[in-house]
């Protein structure tokens, strides 16, 4: 593997860990969408909402790629990483073989509240590359004794991670071109399929967020929504991933929030529609 000089820091400024760990697995489970196990310690302590900064092997690329948690393997110390190539960096993570050597900077980010889902009906929505987090999360939840409801919204019939997240709960599906479960999004299926929630967990598309944000609040429903956006230095640093709150930070004093460090979960209460709606895509 090619080393760069800032690679050799076992922890870097903001204190996350730089690691080294090696590919068990990798497949291709849908068009462009891959499912890499990775063999690293930071299973021990990673969680459910929570990513890790993959570092490519091209010398040139010095920041790692945000990828997801989709799963935790505690005894086998082993993270499952399902991303979908959508640059060059995730292209080349594509073309890994069982033993590669890889660089992995993390655990990042809060991760989803499990407390506040303990016990309650917990719906779980994930859309598109914003479903893999949500198998973790799954599971997380029903071990803590939480009646577990998971939409997922794809695009058409090629599913991901259905029979996965199956182990856990009810799972409904929503396709935009009506071609497997109800035509619409995770939204249709709720009002259609009129689940009940104590608390939505969430993770997908800015619209889909909006969405959820606002179904949230006129339902009085508690939400956490986690925000999928460009990230460069993942620790909290170069304030590349800044969002609007609709509170004002303690110390800043602006309505501010950095998504790798202080999110990228968020009570959907907090994130204002300002922010949502500028990063639609
Ligand atoms: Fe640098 Fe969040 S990615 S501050």
């Amino acid at each position: 593997m090619a080393e760069t000089g800032i690679r050799k820091d076992k922890v870097n400024m903001s204190g996350k860990r730089k690691e080294k760990a090696s590919v068990l697995s990798q497949r291709e489970i849908a068009p462009d969408i891959y499912d890499m196990w990775i063999a690293t310690d930071m299973a021990t302590e990673a969680k459910a909402g929570q990513f890790i900064g993959v570092y490519t092997n091209n010398p040139a690329n010095l920041l790692p790629r945000p990828i997801s948690i989709c799963e935790v393997d505690r005894e086998r110390k082993a993270l499952r990483l399902v991303y979908r190539i959508a640059g060059k960096g995730t292209a080349e993570f594509a073309g890994w073989q069982p033993g590669q050597e890889v660089l992995l900077l993390g655990v990042l980010g809060n991760g989803f509240p499990i407390n506040e889902g303990k016990g309650k009906k917990a719906v779980l929505m994930g859309g598109g590359i914003g479903i893999p987090p949500m198998l973790q999360l799954a599971r997380e939840l029903s071990e803590a004794g939480s009646d577990v409801t998971v939409i997922t919204g794809y695009r058409d019939s090629r599913l991901f991670l259905k029979e996965d997240l199956e182990k856990y709960g009810k799972v409904y599906v929503a396709t935009e071109d009506g071609s497997v479960g109800t035509k619409g999004n995770v939204l249709t299926v709720m009002e259609k399929e009129q689940i009940d929630a104590d608390v939505i967990m969430a993770c997908g598309p800015m619209p889909m967020l909006r969405a959820i944000k606002a179904y949230a609040r006129e339902k009085q429903i508690a939400a956490y929504i986690s925000l999928e956006e460009r990230m460069a230095c993942g620790v909290g640093a170069c304030l590349g991933c800044v969002c609007k709150t609709t509170h004002k930070d303690a110390h800043s004093h602006v309505n501010n929030a950095r998504i790798c460090t202080d999110g990228p979960v968020f009570d959907a209460r907090a994130v204002s529609y300002t922010h949502l709606r500028a990063h639609e895509t």
